[in-house]
């Protein structure tokens, strides 16, 4: 059995690299396929050097553009690639342009399609998550679902049974592997100048808050809000999109410290030792429940409902008197369930449910 596994984007290169590294314990043969959605040193090749994963056999440089031009040059560039290596199997994980490009490219080659974090789902079509999650969904083979939730949805969606396997999330076997590392290696506390639980971690990128000037001013002022209440640092590490949008409209971010993005090992720090984190990205509405640590979630909606039921996430949208109140919700409140997203050996159960299968 022939693996290619897909890669894009951050996210996707951490949650991968579990299933990466259950490859090359197993000496099986598998290829890295990099399409550069994310190409900046510090959302690409540093996770690629910490987590010291091999570097990708085929990048094709893709880049940043329009959802359609960025889609295509994706999905002619995997073509290429998986006609020349006709792997058994083609890997996407998550919910980016990336995983749309390759399960499609793959599944009109007739080359089976295994998509890893199957079944989540915001029921907002505005998001264009929520769109690749859905069709990249509707062309697999292998659904790998996190929880037993997000299978009961693909089944009420139409899916067969037979394709759907419910393995856990690979970010837990992502935190695990990781998290020891985390506290020997990094020192970003000490240099940011932050003291353990006396700073609010806050991430924003999500489209639908950022693109717009009006949700991204509410976010701001929020947390400028939090920052005044609670005497406390909020430190954002600051995604490119969001960098670059901020500039754009004008925004004043006084009162919050701006930082660079982090590596996996000071993010994860960042998060353990923070008061709190806002949040409106997917993995850290994720890592924040593995944790323990409580999360606001700076979105009107979740595909990761999960969380919000064991008392680890609250949702906020982005009005700054809603912010402020959830942060205070969440700091009254019990958690009441345990991580929901397995025991840390997704990586394995998937490797090993294509051996048994291909
Ligand atoms: C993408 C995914 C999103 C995911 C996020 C993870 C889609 C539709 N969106 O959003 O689901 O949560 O990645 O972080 O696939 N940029 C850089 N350097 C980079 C990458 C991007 O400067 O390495 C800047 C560019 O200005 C670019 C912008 O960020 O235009 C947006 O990048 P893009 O890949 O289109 O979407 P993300 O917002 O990163
Ligand atoms: N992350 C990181 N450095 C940062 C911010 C996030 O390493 O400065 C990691 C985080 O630990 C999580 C992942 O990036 O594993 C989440 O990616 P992102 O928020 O970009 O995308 P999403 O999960 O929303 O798709």
């Amino acid at each position: 059995m022939k693996i290619a596994v897909v890669v894009g984007t951050r996210p996707e290169i951490i949650k991968m690299s579990p299933i990466i590294r259950e490859c090359e314990r197993r000496k099986q043969d598998y290829f890295i396929l990099h399409t550069g959605q994310h190409y900046s040193y510090n959302m690409d090749r540093v996770f690629f050097e910490q987590l010291e994963l091999p570097v990708a056999k085929y990048n094709l440089d893709a880049g940043s553009g329009s959802h359609a031009r960025q889609t295509g040059k994706i999905l002619i560039g995997i073509e290429q690639v998986l006609t020349k290596e006709q792997p058994d199997v083609v890997l996407v994980e998550g919910d980016t342009n990336t995983v749309l490009a390759g399960a499609l490219a793959a599944t009109k080659l007739h080359i089976k399609v295994g998509h890893v974090e199957a079944g989540l789902r915001s029921y907002d079509r505005t998001m264009p998550e929520e769109i690749n999650r859905v069709l990249t969904d509707h062309i697999s083979d292998f659904l790998f679902a996190p929880t037993e939730q997000s299978k009961q949805t693909l089944l009420k969606e139409g899916i067969e049974e037979n394709k759907i396997f419910v393995t856990g999330n690979t970010i837990v076997d992502a935190v695990y592997q990781n998290l020891e590392l985390a506290s020997k290696k990094a020192n970003v506390l000490k240099q940011l100048g932050l003291k353990e639980k006396e700073y609010f971690l806050v991430t924003t990128h999500r489209q639908e808050n950022v693109d717009d000037k009006d949700r991204f001013q509410g976010i701001l002022s929020g947390l400028q809000q939090l920052a005044k209440e609670y005497e406390m640092p909020v430190v954002c590490p600051i995604h490119p999109r969001s960098r670059k949008k901020m500039e754009e409209f004008g925004l004043s971010a006084d009162n919050i410290n701006l930082v660079d993005p982090q590596d996996l090992f000071g993010f994860l720090q960042l998060e353990q030792h923070a008061k709190l984190v806002l949040t409106d990205s997917g993995g850290v509405q994720e890592e924040t429940c593995i944790l323990g640590n409580p999360c606001v979630t700076l979105r009107d909606n979740t595909e990761r409902p999960e969380t919000i039921e064991v008392g680890s996430n609250v949702l906020a949208g982005t009005i700054p008197e809603d912010i402020v109140d959830s942060v205070s919700i969440m700091f009254n409140k019990e958690r009441d369930g345990d991580n929901p997203f397995g025991d840390g050996t997704s990586g394995k159960k998937i490797i090993k449910i294509l051996e048994e299968r291909l």
